[in-house]
């Protein structure tokens, strides 16, 4: 039976009182085979995880620093992030890519932090809209893999490649399904040129999943769960997108 991924990244939205609803999507989402993760904002993730504990919920991070300490004001670590209860991070999200002039480089320093911290890594790819229309996209996303990939040892079998196109996400535009075919095949093989036969990396797609659109979604292959924003925050909007997964 296939195993399913499906991530909640909850961006900057979420306050205590919001843990109620993540305790919804715990007892609304569980499945012999498929994960949940569900990615607070930092300032939660110790509460979260003293309250949540569901065997198939993770929880994960939405960023973390290169290094392990030191002198960076607003940071955190990835040791910070495990130490709060988190088993995940998301790295290269697009926002934060745009926002904060994130490069591949960087975000493979922040990578082998991760691993080193015994997390799993979410890295995310995507073009813009611009470099779709030049016929660019698989140039971009194979660019961002490229610094990622080959994992080292750290980091084996701790990596999931999340495929966000960037005018996907927040949009309602959803990416038609042969183009998440033709992108995550590239991804797919992308990642079987480096790796050893016995592994594999999941690949996520991101970009405005929602209950309506998820089971064509998950019928493309390759696709082994999503990357969910808006629909995220609430049990009532998420968890109809993991009971889409395929049993
Ligand atoms: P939306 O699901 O809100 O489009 O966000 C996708 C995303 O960026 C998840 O990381």
């Amino acid at each position: 039976m296939t195993h399913y991924l499906l991530v909640a990244n909850w961006k900057m939205n979420g306050l205590a009182g919001d843990i109620d609803e993540a305790i919804r999507i715990a007892d609304g989402c569980t499945h012999p085979n498929h994960q949940v993760v569900i990615c607070p904002p930092a300032p939660l993730l110790s509460r979260m995880s003293t309250i949540l504990d569901h065997e198939n919920v993770h929880l994960g991070g939405q960023d973390c620093h290169s290094s392990k300490s030191g002198a960076h004001t607003g940071d955190h670590s990835a040791q910070m992030l495990a130490d709060a209860g988190a088993n995940y991070v998301i790295l290269g999200h697009s926002e934060r890519r745009a926002f904060h002039h994130e490069t591949s480089e960087l975000i493979n320093l922040k990578a082998q932090a991760a691993w080193q911290a015994g997390l799993t890594v979410i890295i995310c790819v995507g073009e813009s809209e611009s470099e779709r229309l030049e016929g660019r996209e698989t140039e971009i996303v194979g660019d961002q893999l490229s610094a990622n990939i080959p994992v080292p040892e750290s980091g084996k079998g701790r990596l999931v490649v999340a495929y966000e196109p960037v005018w996907a996400i927040g949009t309602g535009r959803v990416a038609e399904k042969a183009e998440i075919a033709n992108m995550h095949q590239f991804i797919f093989q992308f990642c079987q040129r480096h790796l050893a036969s016995e592994d594999s990396i999941p690949i996520l797609y991101g970009g405005s999943v929602n209950a309506t659109n998820a089971v064509d979604i998950f019928s493309v292959p390759h696709v082994s769960g999503a990357l969910v924003g808006g629909a995220s925050l609430k049990a009532k909007t998420f968890n109809p997108i993991f009971h889409s997964l395929p049993n």
